[in-house]
């Protein structure tokens, strides 16, 4: 009878040791809270393919962010749900001060003040009736410096509405730059960026367009990044902080925990990643069908986020997860 040499299991024998030698932690902190606001609405409209998920008025919005900062949460990223008469090829309903974004940002800013970080999506899509994330050339392609234009007009809209921090999604060169010398130069040098530095064209995308009621037709790919480009993927990340990013994001998470690995060696500012909406609804799915136990399913996909290196985690189940944690 010879003993092994090396018991890894020693360490897992009782909770405490377990707790003790825990190596990834995941608290409310690391969590960030995407929310919709949507205008003409009444009532809080459930999105059927993200459980639990609501197009908010601007009334359950200031309920739900209050809850979530009593639950502890690191922040909340409002994104905006135009009504479609509204919509136009420009999006100007998201410039508008008086758009749905930037008056849900004036009422959260009022009632949490610095309490919480206050962050707005940075983007066209939700406000343009083609749906793509930029204003279109006369071929009908999307126009990289004509957008840039536009992204600078939305974010100190944003910054004027009371964002911490904005955050530019639509993956156009030199976004970054352009935000950043025109908050700079409106006096909003403490605005911060938090650049979607790496976004790929996912299908796990999906329920979120039904969230915001997107009009698109056809897809981003000659914006958003392809798949299987990790390389790629290390450059935008490269760009945007030569750019004056403050903060990086990767996105989606589960499907490019590489990706989140590889921006985490490489970066000297946070790293962030967006669990995104079909990542939530696929555990939400398999857990209604009892297929699996959601919360834990939950909180282990939020864990290997963490693991690969992920400072900050956007996900809808931030509140929530607040709470299993507490
Ligand atoms: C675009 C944007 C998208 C998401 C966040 N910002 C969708 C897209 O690029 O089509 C997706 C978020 C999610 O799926 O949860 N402004």
């Amino acid at each position: 009878m010879t003993f092994p040499r090396h018991r890894p299991r020693r360490l897992r024998s009782t909770p405490a040791l377990r707790r003790l030698v825990a190596q990834t932690s995941l608290e409310p902190r690391h969590l960030v809270l995407p929310v919709f606001v949507a205008d003409g609405i009444d009532e809080p409209r459930p999105i059927a393919s993200m459980p639990g998920v609501y197009q908010h008025t601007r009334d359950s919005l200031r309920a739900a962010a209050a809850e979530a900062v009593d639950a502890g949460v690191g922040g909340l990223m409002l994104f905006g749900v135009p009504r479609d008469e509204d919509k136009d090829a420009l999006g100007s309903c998201g410039l508008h001060p008086d758009g749905i974004l930037n008056v849900a940002l004036r009422d959260l800013a009022k009632d949490l003040g610095d309490e919480t970080v206050l962050m707005a999506d940075t983007c066209l899509d939700e406000f343009t009736d083609h749906g793509h994330c930029g204003v279109l050339d006369a071929r009908g392609r999307v126009d990289n410096d004509a957008t840039n234009a536009q992204y600078v007009k939305l974010a100190l809209a944003q910054a004027e509405s009371g964002a911490h921090v904005v955050a530019p999604s639509g993956m156009m060169d030199g976004q970054v730059a352009a935000i950043r010398e025109g908050l700079d130069a409106a006096g909003f040098t403490d605005v911060v960026i938090l650049a979607y530095a790496a976004k790929f064209a996912s299908a796990f995308y999906g329920p979120f367009r039904e969230a915001v009621g997107s009009s698109l037709q056809g897809d981003r790919r000659t914006y958003q990044q392809d798949s299987g480009n990790a390389r790629e993927a290390l450059r935008e990340i490269e760009l945007d902080l030569d750019e004056g990013a403050d903060i990086v994001m990767v996105k989606p998470a589960m499907a490019y925990l590489d990706v989140v690995r590889a921006a985490a060696e490489v970066s000297p500012v946070p790293v962030a990643a967006y669990q995104v909406s079909g990542e939530y609804s696929m555990i939400s799915a398999a857990a209604a069908n009892g297929w699996i136990d959601g919360r834990a399913a939950a909180l282990e996909s939020l864990i290997s986020i963490r693991r690969a290196g992920a400072d900050i985690v956007l996900t809808y189940w931030a509140t929530e997860a607040a709470g299993w944690l507490a």
